[in-house]
């Protein structure tokens, strides 16, 4: 196990009907917030009529900024951020996914910040001030943004898609009331399914010698995914079953699973590039990705690939590790399948003739050293070929 230092800024409030809380919860914390959200449904589903009473009632004064897109796009965050400024805003609430959090908290970072916050994410620029503080209700369970220190923004005029990362980012509140997931379509929820997963993977997957502990704890994680996913499917009014998937999805993403050990993320970066030039949903990319990102690296390390296709996909242990490999990796695909979620580029609306070698030379360059890292390094060449054998 390798050294490490861990923090985690987060107060994680769970449960039903706790997200009526937020008023008691955020007062004194704020002369003023931002309210932020996506593209409506909070309206439909009423809850922006109880945060708004819930605020109000506690006396907390706000502006609002709606319209975050799926894939959020840095135009809207440069908006939030001018508004901010003239309101003198000084603490933000997101209110939705993964992508209304990351908005927010990419507003959050660049209101104090005097450079144009798209060079942050493009590394051009350092902060220097810190972020104002974030709170989230949690509409969507899947990029674990909730209890994460990251932000993902794209850049629709270089069609680019970023990360930034930065400790200040973890919200300082996250509410998870698992009854506000009864109205995602079905597809969402194996998007986010797919997602949480993935941020197990990229952890998992190591090279990383005495990691017991935390290889048995994502088991349990990934496990307790993929049953509540599957029971969402077919009962997707089952609030039982979202309170746990939406735990394990924080579980996923909140770092606990990938302490003192070398972790990779080469299939979100790969997965990044094909949400910027194609603005395909996150999880639907990752699921045509991962499992032909398996095939091309297992052999690198066969043993962590046997012990998870045993552990988590239920696979008889054998001798035979190449079957046992095999047998993990084909159970996956069938998963993704029952889900529902895509397994081609095709499916996912990408052509034959995209230009995999500059999607391969993108996710390459924002990695150190211009390779993927994992159980085996990807340069452009190889990467490539794992996207041309999602076809
Ligand atoms: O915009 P609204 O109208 O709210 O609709 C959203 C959106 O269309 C809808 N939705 C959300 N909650 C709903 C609902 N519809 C009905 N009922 C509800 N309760 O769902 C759609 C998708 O929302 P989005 O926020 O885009 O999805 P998700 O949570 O999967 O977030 C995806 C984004 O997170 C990034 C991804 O790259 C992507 O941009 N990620 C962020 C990470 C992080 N910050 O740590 C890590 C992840 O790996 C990921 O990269
Ligand atoms: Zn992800």
């Amino acid at each position: 196990m390798d050294s490490f230092s861990y923090y985690n800024q987060t107060r994680y409030v769970f449960g039903h009907g706790e997200y009526r809380n937020i008023g008691n919860l955020l007062k004194g914390k704020t002369e003023k917030l931002l309210l932020h959200y996506g593209g409506g449904s909070i309206k439909r589903s009423g809850l922006y009529e109880s945060v708004v009473n819930a605020l109000t009632t506690a006396g907390i004064s706000f502006v609002e900024l709606g319209g975050v897109k799926p894939n959020p796009e840095i135009d809207l965050v440069r908006q939030g951020v001018a508004l901010c400024r003239e309101e003198g805003v000084d603490y933000i609430l997101a209110v939705g996914g993964g992508s209304v959090i990351d908005s927010a908290k990419a507003i959050a970072l660049s209101v104090t910040h005097e450079g144009d916050v798209w060079k942050l994410y493009t590394k051009e620029e350092t902060l220097q001030t810190t972020p104002l503080p974030v709170a989230t209700i949690l509409t969507l369970p899947a990029a674990g943004s909730e209890n994460s220190p990251n932000t993902v923004i794209s850049d629709r005029a270089s069609n680019r898609k970023l990360g930034y990362g930065h400790e200040q980012l973890r919200p300082a509140l996250s509410i998870v009331s698992p009854e506000l997931f009864l109205t995602l379509p079905p597809e969402q929820m194996a998007y986010g399914a797919c997602d949480m997963l993935c941020h197990i993977f990229e952890r998992y997957f190591t090279n990383t010698q005495g990691t017991e502990l935390t290889d048995a704890l994502s088991e349990a994680t990934m496990r307790t995914i993929m049953q509540q996913a599957s029971i969402l499917r077919n009962e997707p009014q089952n609030e039982a079953a979202w309170a746990q998937l939406a735990f394990s999805g924080t579980i996923a993403h909140n770092n606990i699973l990938g302490l003192g050990r070398e972790q990779s993320w080469t299939c979100h970066a790969l997965e990044h590039e094909l949400s910027a030039v194609y603005d395909v949903p996150h999880g639907a990319g990752l699921a045509v990705l991962v499992p032909a990102y398996f095939d091309a690296v297992w052999q690198a390390n066969p043993g962590i690939f046997a012990q998870w296709a045993v552990n988590v996909m239920g696979v008889a242990a054998s001798r035979d590790t190449e079957r046992v490999v095999k047998e993990g990796i084909m159970r996956l695909r069938a998963w993704y399948k029952s889900l529902g979620l895509p397994q081609t580029m095709e499916e996912l609306g990408i052509p034959r003739d995209a230009d995999f070698k500059a999607m391969a030379e993108g996710a390459c360059s924002v990695r150190p050293g211009g390779l993927l890292p994992g159980v085996r390094v990807l340069d452009v060449t190889s990467a490539e070929e794992v996207y041309k054998n999602c076809l």
